[in-house]
């Protein structure tokens, strides 16, 4: 069983360091996230209209950013939907485990960077949604 909700989300201001140049932001474990980074990935060339992501993790908590571009993510707890749209290099959604997430709505060219707590591993992923539910129905 797993308890979290969609109300343990939340939307962090990542710092960054101005340059006329450009910016930078860097983000470190258990300084700017509340866990140890395992693995970086990041999604890439997703066709316009096409949706990633309907699964949930049983244990992995990640940071997803639109590193460039935008793109919408859709949280479900099983009770609650929740809909957030990202799109600022500095602003990360952290999320915990236990969480049905859909992507949609990529913009061209759009970056998902994901910062994870583990490695990939498939048997922390449930893929099928009723399986989700009875997961989090204990
Ligand atoms: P998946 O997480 O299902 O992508 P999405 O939910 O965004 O559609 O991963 C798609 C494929 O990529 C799947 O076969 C597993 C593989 N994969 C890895 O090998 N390593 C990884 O770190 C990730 C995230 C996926």
């Amino acid at each position: 069983m797993n308890l979290t909700s969609v109300f343990d989300t939340s939307l962090l201001e990542l710092p960054f360091i101005q340059g006329e140049s450009g910016n930078i932001t860097a983000i470190n474990s258990m300084a700017e996230i509340p866990f140890d980074i395992s693995r970086v990935y990041y999604l890439y060339d997703v066709p316009g209209g096409s949706s990633r992501g309907g699964h949930a993790h049983k244990e992995l908590q990640q940071l997803i950013v639109a590193a460039s571009g935008s793109f919408d993510i859709i949280l479900d707890d099983g009770k609650v939907k929740r809909s957030i749209h990202l799109n600022r290099p500095d602003i990360g959604l952290y999320m915990p485990s236990g969480l049905w997430r859909e992507l949609d709505n990529f913009s061209s060219g759009a970056i998902c960077l994901v910062l994870a707590s583990h490695k990939y591993n498939e048997s922390d992923y449930i893929r099928d949604y009723d399986n989700f539910i009875e997961y989090k129905n204990g």
